[in-house]
């Protein structure tokens, strides 16, 4: 296949590593702002940005921030922006029903964006966890997160964001058959054109404790989430999770941690070449920013690597809380 290279001195791999213009000129991939989809927090009250503890840099804004948040985003190109509601404690109830709320966090910030920022995509999460008072994504009945009543919650929640004017749905919960009773659900009603992106091969994982932190599940949740999120030690499996979804009609699909799942990233590009995004999670975020904030790394520098690293393996694009920084870096090098 590759031909013979011929040997030294013919052969001087350096030659195209010697200055700035020619390493930009072989290199085999590139970064930009339209990689991007930027997950933001969104609380209650008005004028709020309250700083998150366990990410460094993130916030949780009150509508009207996020609304600012998505303007930011929009100038800075960057194409789409996913929303995880951080609920009041008093609407976390067994039966989750703020979930499908047409007035709920996520669905009035929904709003409040497409009437400001219209040129955004906006992304949602359909999932219990934020809304449940057990911090699971499905409903626990007996200890057991049950799968089909949990499913036909997700389809209410999923119409509410539909009705919202949400672009792209992200199922984030691994219960099995959502996509296709979402998808179907979604047709029944007319909204032909919502994207689902979905969350097909995510694993249990250790890299999620921020973000929990960051939505408020960290307190309720009692257990792990074996019994759905994939087992780390995995590939194939996320291979069949990938092609299940795909064919219950995902537009899109997702791995998710990111960088130590680079290699399902490569694979499920590959296998099925669909469009394929990874998530560097509140995890992997919070590793880089602790390790810069005490001088260990240069954060910048580590930052646009680890995206690199997710257009290397195959990816489309990328959820990251990077994303405003790293599309600032990026019309900065163009300017
Ligand atoms: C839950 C959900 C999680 C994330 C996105 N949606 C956490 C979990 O599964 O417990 C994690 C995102 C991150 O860590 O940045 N539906």
């Amino acid at each position: 296949m590759r031909p013979t290279q011929a040997p030294f001195p013919a052969t001087r791999l350096r030659r195209t590593r010697q200055n700035a213009s020619i390493r930009a000129l072989v290199a085999e991939n590139s970064l930009s702002a339209s990689d991007f989809i930027w997950p933001v927090f969104v609380r209650s009250g008005e004028g709020i940005e309250e700083p998150v503890p366990s990410m460094p840099g993130v916030l949780r804004r009150s509508v009207d921030k996020v609304v600012e948040a998505a303007r930011e985003a929009a100038d800075l190109d960057i194409p789409v922006i996913c929303l995880f509601p951080y609920t009041d404690a008093n609407n976390r109830t067994a039966d989750c029903a703020e979930a499908w709320n047409p007035d709920n966090l996520s669905n009035r910030a929904t709003r409040a964006i497409k009437a400001a920022v219209p040129e955004i995509s906006i992304m949602t999460d359909v999932a219990l966890d934020p809304y449940s008072d057990t911090g699971h994504d499905g409903f626990v009945v007996d200890g057991e997160i049950i799968n089909d009543e949990t499913v036909e919650a997700l389809m209410r929640q999923a119409l509410s964001q539909a009705e919202a004017g949400v672009d792209i749905i992200g199922p984030s919960d691994m219960m099995d058959g959502r996509i296709g009773a979402i998808r179907q659900a979604l047709e029944g009603a007319g909204h032909r054109n919502v994207m689902l992106l979905s969350y097909a091969a995510k694993y249990a994982s250790a890299f999620y404790g921020p973000f929990r932190d960051a939505v408020g599940a960290s307190g309720a949740l009692k257990g792990d989430k074996r019994t759905y999120q994939m087992n780390p030690a995995n590939t194939d499996e996320a291979m069949r999770l990938i092609e299940r979804d795909l064919a219950e009609g995902a537009d899109m699909v997702m791995v998710k941690p990111g960088m130590p799942y680079l290699d399902i990233c490569r694979r499920a590009k590959e296998t099925f070449g669909a469009p394929t995004f990874a998530y560097q999670v509140s995890g992997e975020y919070a590793m880089i920013m602790a390790a810069a904030q005490n001088g260990w790394i240069d954060g910048d520098k580590a930052m646009e690597e680890s995206l690199m690293a997710f257009k290397r393996a195959g990816c489309d694009g990328i959820l990251t809380y990077f994303a405003p920084a790293m599309a600032r870096r990026l019309a900065k090098a163009r300017a």
